[in-house]
């Protein structure tokens, strides 16, 4: 698998995406050979900066990124050739006309077609600029190469901007060219997901209300906001984690098998689990989803300070940081097996896991509890899997025990990749099964919206009803509420 000849531009070149996560992986995958040999990058970004200047701050930015693969002699000097800079202001046409002259460059240096992938790692409001911008230009014309657009999160605030935002995407592109990154589809470890259902005869069986009693799902945090406070005050948990990471979790977990491994197949049976899903509107969300927000605590031993404290959060901010929310799925598989999400910061630890927890045997004929068995995945970290059931103990009484049987990912003693790295090959390559469709984004902005009204985060609402925040500790699993969401015959799981 190598793309053809192609120039990946970067839009936000200079940003912290770029400079932590992007730089790295588009790196790596160069040094690995897989962008073929007639590969250049164009930074774009409001900054003017000369070729030079640009070149220094990304081989800097490779040095000093945890994300960075090993080195090899002599590659981060190959690398600085294939880089380029175009600054400017991202409202008129002049910039998008020098990203052009740069697509004829790399074509005439190259030979090859004009292919290019633009990659928006910009705030949201710059989406629909740009977006124009390239379309005013004839840069999303695919007579000279291909055309591709990669979006990064969020894709709107609520369902109505998700809207507006893909309708005017769509005045520019057609649907086919649109990448919406959800970096969770990378990881190694998701996509196993499917391949442990739909690879093997034994799961799914009894992967069905026959057997299933429901579902757990986890992304528990332990950082907090680390300086993102202008972000996250207007997005907080639904939005940052909740209408998208773990929706898409969610989605994989409870589809149908598709008839093949291709980007449509899959993405339509996400989206039909996602238009099972009970419709939640905002009298319902009191008994099917939890909030919290964070206080002081300890995490490590160490003391940090609650959420309204964090720098730049304002003192009264009801600005979520912990969800936990039941859903039920109205479909002939999931009908009676509630789903449970939970999310949240400055919980213990970080841990992302997926629990498939079974019914209870009909019948105990041997002494001690009846415990239910649980497959789990362990998204990160320490990927794996690992099968929770009952065991007789050695010795002379009949006595059972949980025990678990386990498969650890590193048992393939290979170096898990980034998310991004798989995400941007895919997106050369044009195979777009890892990123959610429109109509996917859409559901899960349907399945939320209740939740933004009865929590008062809608744009410009007044806040009527305000929540008793903080209501968990820093370094704690949440606020109590989420235990009696799921209980009482039910717990969360240990993690
Ligand atoms: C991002 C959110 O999308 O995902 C962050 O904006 C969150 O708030 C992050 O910390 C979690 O990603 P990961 O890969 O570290 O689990």
């Amino acid at each position: 698998r190598a793309p053809e000849p192609a120039t990946m531009v970067i839009f936000g070149a200079t940003g912290d995406l770029a400079q932590r996560k992007l730089l790295p992986a588009i790196f790596g995958l160069w040094q690995d050979g897989l962008l073929g040999s007639a590969f250049n990058i164009v930074g774009v970004g409001r900054q003017e900066l000369t070729d030079e200047q640009f070149k220094d701050f990304a081989i800097n930015a490779l040095k000093t990124s945890k994300e960075t693969d090993a080195i090899k002699e002599g590659s981060l000097e190959k690398f600085r050739e294939l880089l380029y800079y175009e600054g400017g202001d991202f409202s008129g046409d002049d910039i998008y006309r020098r990203v052009g002259e740069e697509l004829d460059r790399a074509e005439e240096a190259h030979g090859g077609r004009k292919n290019a992938l633009f990659y928006l790692s910009v705030p949201p409001s710059l989406f629909e600029p740009i977006s124009n911008g390239l379309g005013r230009l004839g840069l999303n014309d695919q007579s000279e190469g291909w055309r591709r657009i990669v979006i990064e999160k969020p894709f709107g605030r609520d369902l109505q901007s998700a809207r507006q935002l893909n309708d005017a995407i769509h005045r520019v592109w057609d649907e086919s060219q649109v990448y919406r990154i959800d970096h969770y589809l990378g990881k190694e470890t998701v996509q196993n997901l499917m391949a442990i259902r739909f690879g093997n005869a034994i799961f799914e069986p009894l992967w069905n209300r026959g057997y299933v009693d429901h579902v757990q799902i986890t992304a528990a945090e332990d950082l907090g906001l680390e300086g993102r406070a202008g972000y996250y005050e207007e997005a907080g948990v639904v939005r940052d984690m909740l209408q998208n990471h773990l929706m898409q979790l969610f989605a994989l977990t409870a589809m149908e098998a598709p008839p093949a491994f291709d980007a449509d197949a899959i993405r339509d049976e996400k989206v039909k689990v996602l238009r099972a899903v009970r419709p939640i509107p905002e009298d319902r969300v009191k008994d099917v989803a939890v909030r919290g927000q964070y206080g002081a605590g300890t995490m490590d031993g160490e003391k940090v300070v609650g959420y309204r404290e964090e720098p730049n959060v304002s003192p009264d901010s009801i600005t979520p940081t912990y969800v936990a929310l039941k859903l039920e799925v109205d479909n002939w598989r999931w009908q009676g097996v509630p789903f449970f999400l939970r999310t949240g910061k400055r919980l213990p630890k970080k841990v992302t896991e997926i629990a498939v927890v079974f019914k209870r045997p009909p019948l105990g004929i041997f002494p001690g509890g009846l415990e239910r068995n649980v497959l789990a995945f362990r998204i990160q970290p320490d990927e794996g899997m690992s099968l929770k059931f009952s065991s007789k103990m050695p010795g002379q009484e009949m006595v059972l025990r949980e025990v678990v049987m386990d498969f650890r990912y590193d048992a393939f003693g290979a170096q898990l990749e980034s998310p991004y790295s798989r995400l941007l090959l895919d997106a050369m390559l044009g195979d777009a099964t890892l990123f959610p469709r429109e109509d996917e984004v859409d559901r899960a902005w349907q399945i939320v919206s209740g939740i933004l009204e009865a929590w008062d985060l809608m744009p410009n609402k007044k806040h009527q009803k305000a929540p008793d925040f903080p209501n968990y500790a820093a370094g704690t699993w949440g606020p109590a509420a989420a235990d009696e969401l799921i209980g009482p015959d039910r717990r969360w799981r240990r993690l």
